[in-house]
């Protein structure tokens, strides 16, 4: 077997929380055949199998008993190119953020709007990451899995993906398939999106009229920057809880005490809440109990100061929702994965 298996590992280096949990056995996997060949390691030693890419949307909230299998696949490529149309491919262990700068130093635009989000390639459409009004369903083009149960490979279609807001069937089947490949259809053409939050007025502000893809790019990475918390200077998992949509009443009872509620209609009808403006109205904002603690910036993401386990950042995460809940009747749904 090509891959080495270690036993006994820390996975500080692996989990952007920092959180020291050990892990029974360690292997990194930079081919199929890897993965493949730690598959069958594991069947025959009758152990599961934790598979991780950046390790930043996971809290470990004890040792792993199992084989964790981290993807570290490199490798990125030009399918198709029209002229205006571009179709990359990126294996699953590339890192998220260098890969789009890759294909900003191509010229293609697309995914300036994700920059600076931490993670790998196979991981971002496990929840469908997402920032500043763009999703990866939004230039998605399809990706390669390997299914667990059957060991065959599977071409995925956006259909099949069922993408939805920080979800998908990779989330909604935990286990079952291990992404391999992911494909995206940028475009050299591209239009930018602009209108989220504080872009275009970032964009102003630096005195960029007719910006371009880097431009956008740029202004993203200042604008996460200030907000949010580098995880390798303090760990963290990004957003700890989804914003929450919640029914238009509902929404109108809290908006008829808090006139000042940050909340985005949706297509449906319900009424998307800024799980951060809740946290932070309802004083967790800055808090810090030993090492773990919600950022002082930003009150939807949780940080681990130091030496916080993961069942201290659990246990402050489910003080959070409680509270939230008591208060404006709402319930937060937690972002990353538990273990
Ligand atoms: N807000 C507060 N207090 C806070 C934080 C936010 O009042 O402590 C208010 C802000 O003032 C703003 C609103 O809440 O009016 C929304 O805040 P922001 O634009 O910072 O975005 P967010 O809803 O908190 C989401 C994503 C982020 C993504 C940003 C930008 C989720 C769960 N989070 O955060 O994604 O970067 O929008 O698009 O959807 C992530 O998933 O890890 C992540 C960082």
């Amino acid at each position: 077997m090509s891959a080495k298996v270690e036993s006994q590992v820390s996975l500080k280096p692996y989990n952007s929380f920092g959180i020291d949990a050990e892990a029974l056995h360690f292997a990194q996997a930079r081919s199929d055949d890897d993965v493949r060949q730690l598959l069958a390691y594991a069947a025959s030693e009758d152990l599961p199998v934790l598979v991780i890419g950046g390790g930043s949307n996971l809290l470990l909230t004890r040792d792993v008993t199992a084989l964790v299998l981290r993807m570290n696949s490199s490798g990125i490529r030009v399918l198709s190119d029209d002229g205006e149309r571009v179709v990359v491919e990126a294996e699953a262990g590339e890192p998220w953020h260098p890969f789009v700068q890759w294909t900003l130093e191509h010229g293609l635009a697309g995914l300036e709007n994700l920059s600076l989000i931490p993670g790998t390639v196979g991981a971002a459409p496990m929840q469908n990451i997402g920032a500043y009004g763009v999703e990866i369903k939004d230039v998605f083009a399809g990706l390669t899995a390997l299914d667990r149960q059957t060991g065959d490979l599977h071409e995925f279609s956006l259909e099949e993906c069922e993408f939805a807001y920080r979800d998908s069937h990779f989330k909604r089947n935990p286990g079952r398939w291990i992404i391999l490949r992911v494909r995206f259809a940028l475009s050299r053409v591209g239009a930018l999106h602009l209108d989220y939050g504080p872009v275009r007025q970032r964009l102003a502000d630096q005195g960029i009229t007719q910006p371009t893809a880097r431009d956008v790019s740029e202004a993203i990475c200042s604008i996460r920057a200030e907000k949010l918390p580098d995880p390798a200077t303090l760990g963290n998992a990004g957003s700890f809880f989804k914003n929450p949509v919640v029914s238009a009443e509902l929404a109108q009872c809290i908006r008829d005490q808090h006139p000042g509620v940050v909340a985005y209609p949706q297509a449906d009808g319900r009424v998307k809440l800024a799980a951060g403006w809740l946290i932070e109205q309802a004083g967790w904002k800055g808090y810090r109990d030993g090492d773990a603690g919600v950022h002082r910036m930003q009150a939807l993401v949780l940080v681990n100061y130091g030496q916080a386990t993961g069942e201290q950042v659990h246990e402050l995460a489910q003080k959070i929702q409680g509270d939230v809940l008591e208060r404006f009747g709402v319930e937060l749904e937690m972002e990353p994965n538990l273990y």
